[in-house]
């Protein structure tokens, strides 16, 4: 494993301090443990501090002089400190004082946040390495996962839960031993029950657990964080049961993810549904437009919350301070489901993340975008009338009595890893990002869209910014359907791809992504652009989802009624004028994209009903979350007129 190196940073114009110092801190790290690499180096003003932060990602502290500046040159302390704040939050800032005129000073500094301070007349060189070295040294634990191979480590006999006992089970296994071998020994040893009290509690944490969310909601800019062991699915049901009892009023964009229309069944809200904007060209789904959240915050200032999702799949991120500081001004809390949006804290080129921008809750898949299993999500929380008794009742009503370990030492290491070293792994994600770009757009067949093509015309003027690690390609050239090409690209080239419409596809770069996936991946399209120029087929086009049409029964109500099947098509193949009307029980979900087409208690309509034929023509392959099959005949639940009658909205 390579060793990290750690940058520190002196910035001052005292040339008779910087040169003596630097060679004695840097004996000091010679001379003492240094497991982090720390090293020193020294710049004399502030656009060379600036310079080294923006270009060398292994910087992780910058000591300032406070007296920086006071000379002809015009530099100020203070508006360094706060560019590097800005820049790179993860980092430690300390302040170099000189004698009792910058003592007395001090006091002007409390409202900055500064790690702490060193007097520069100081000579004890070793003693401010061993505060460097244990403030980076803090920064880079992790409580839950060291506990974990702590406890691993001391090889304790287990008389409790999980079944194969740390592997004993199926280590000698004629039968079941390969699954052992594949795994690996510590998936199993690392695999614990809840009896262990050394590993605390998911459900109520209160040790190492307890320690590690705080460093997390450190890392993330929350006031709070917690783990959460079955993704942002259930991360969004918490907060939805969390904030609204049944009857209250939710603002929210009709392609959230399907998770959170669950929510809404599950909390009773009353939903007023937004309309997102859609591009035709390419089949994207895009922010709701910023005058449509404005007007029905208006219209309905007795919202209690607002739920958006920042970045969508596609990276298109809200210009959310406005809409939050709107929401705010009429008493709505805000939701923002940034599940493709975790990675954002740790490079400018990303923020601000929703919680920079005033968020009341954010729920990260950690698992999407940075070094976290699968499933492993957070929830981050800087409501400041946050009720966490009512918080924990609802996450345990979800959570697990057994959660999977590795999954939160996942979440632990994820965290470490971001705040050590997002900063320079997301800049070679860019990196790569641009190469890719510049690379698919020489093909001449294949094309990167831009953030104009990407965007729907409804939301041009709404500042909507785009997350550059979503790729997405405009395939249209070659001549093949994403099907052909995605299965091209995966059987000649090993290449898969995150998704695609009919006729894009999306690349997700992440911090895993490598230059030699990247030149396989580009060497791959070059091939298939030669082999496949010619004019484009007619593909069909992703049929439009018509606009929300009305709710005519609470989605809870819908859903838990008994209901009745009736057929999608009638008795010669055409839409079944039968449900026209009628209200459905339950969530329609054309997979992928994943976004409802119908939800519980929405009234049926023909345009609706003529969506999902198309839909179910045109891709053979979409899944229908929520449709019945009997036998080959696609049914849908929907009320019956006595149900309807009785549960109308009024
Ligand atoms: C916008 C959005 N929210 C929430 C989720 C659910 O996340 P998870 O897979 O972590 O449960 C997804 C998953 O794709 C998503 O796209």
């Amino acid at each position: 494993m390579p060793k990290p190196v750690s940058r520190i940073l002196l910035v001052t114009d005292d040339r008779h301090w910087t040169k003596p110092a630097c060679i004695r801190l840097s004996a000091a790290a010679r001379a003492l443990d240094n497991p982090l690499g720390i090293q020193f180096v020294a710049v004399a003003d502030s656009t060379q501090a600036l310079d080294l932060m923006v270009n060398d990602g292994d910087v992780q502290a910058v000591l300032i002089d406070a007296a920086l500046g006071h000379g002809a040159a015009a530099q100020d302390a203070r508006t360094l400190v706060r560019a590097v704040r800005a820049h790179r939050p993860e980092l430690d800032v300390y302040l170099l004082v000189q004698g009792s005129r910058d003592e007395a000073q001090l006091a002007h500094w409390l409202n900055e946040p500064l790690t702490g301070h060193f007097h520069l007349q100081e000579s004890d060189y070793r003693g401010w390495f061993r505060i460097l070295h244990a403030q980076l040294t803090q920064r880079a634990r992790t409580p839950f996962y060291d506990a974990l191979k702590a406890y691993v480590a001391m090889a304790k006999d287990a008389w409790h839960t999980p079944g194969h006992s740390g592997g004993d089970s199926l280590r000698a296994s004629p039968w079941a031993g390969d699954f052992h071998d594949f795994m690996g020994e510590h998936a199993f040893r690392a695999d614990l029950s809840v009896s262990v009290d050394q590993l605390d509690s998911l459900l109520d944490p209160k040790a190492v657990l307890l320690e590690s969310q705080a460093m997390a909601a450190k890392a993330f800019g929350a006031n709070r964080t917690f783990f959460a062991t079955n993704g942002t699915s259930t991360a969004n049901k918490v907060i939805f049961q969390t904030l609204l009892i049944p009857g209250d009023k939710l603002l929210l964009d009709r392609n959230c993810h399907k998770s959170v229309h669950h929510g809404v069944v599950l909390s009773g809200a009353l939903p007023v549904y937004l309309d997102s904007s859609i591009n035709p060209e390419f089949g994207l789904f895009g922010p709701v437009p910023k005058a449509t959240l404005f007007q029905a915050m208006d219209d309905h200032p007795d919202a209690k919350a607002m739920v958006l999702t920042s970045c969508t799949y596609d990276g298109l991120c809200y210009d959310l301070r406005p809409i939050i500081a709107k929401a705010h001004a009429k008493g709505i809390k805000v939701i923002i489901d940034e599940a493709w949006f975790g990675h954002a804290r740790f490079h400018p080129a990303f923020r601000p993340t929703a919680l920079e921008c005033g968020a009341d809750y954010a729920t990260q898949s950690t698992h999407k975008v940075l070094s976290a299993f699968s499933q492993a999500s957070m929830i981050h929380v800087n409501d400041p009338a946050f009720d966490e008794h009512a918080f924990r009742e609802n996450f345990n009503m979800h959570a697990s009595t057994s959660p999977q370990y590795s999954m939160i030492a996942s979440l632990d290491v994820g965290r470490r890893q971001a705040s050590m070293e997002g900063y320079k792994l997301l800049a070679r994600s860019l990196e790569l990002c641009d190469e890719l770009r510049a690379g698919i757009n020489a093909t001449k067949v294949f094309r990167a869209l831009t953030l104009k093509e990407l965007l729907p015309a409804a939301v041009r003027k709404d500042g909507v910014r785009l997350d550059p690690t979503k790729i997405t390609i405009d395939i249209s050239g070659c001549g093949l359907t994403a099907q052909e090409f995605q299965a091209e690209l995966f059987e000649k080239h090993h290449v898969q791809v995150e998704k695609s419409t009919f006729n894009t596809v999306t690349l997700l770069v992440t911090i895993g992504t490598t230059r030699s996936k990247a030149a396989r991946l580009l060497d791959a399209l070059q091939r298939m652009a030669k082999a496949h120029h010619t004019p484009p087929k007619r593909v069909r086009r992703t049929p439009s989802l018509a606009g929300f049409t009305t709710l005519a029964v609470l989605p809870r109500d819908a859903y838990y009624a008994h209901g009745e099947l009736l057929a999608l098509l009638d008795e010669d193949d055409r839409p079944n004028a039968a449900l026209v009307g009628r209200v459905s029980a339950d969530q329609i979900v054309p997979y992928p994209p994943g976004i409802p087409a119908l939800v519980p208690g929405q009234r049926i309509t023909p345009e609706v009903l003529k969506f999902l034929l198309d839909l179910m023509k045109a891709h053979r392959r979409t899944d229908m979350h929520g449709m019945v099959f009997e036998g080959d005949v696609p049914c849908m639940r929907v009320l019956t007129a006595a149900e309807a009658k009785k549960l109308a909205l009024r």
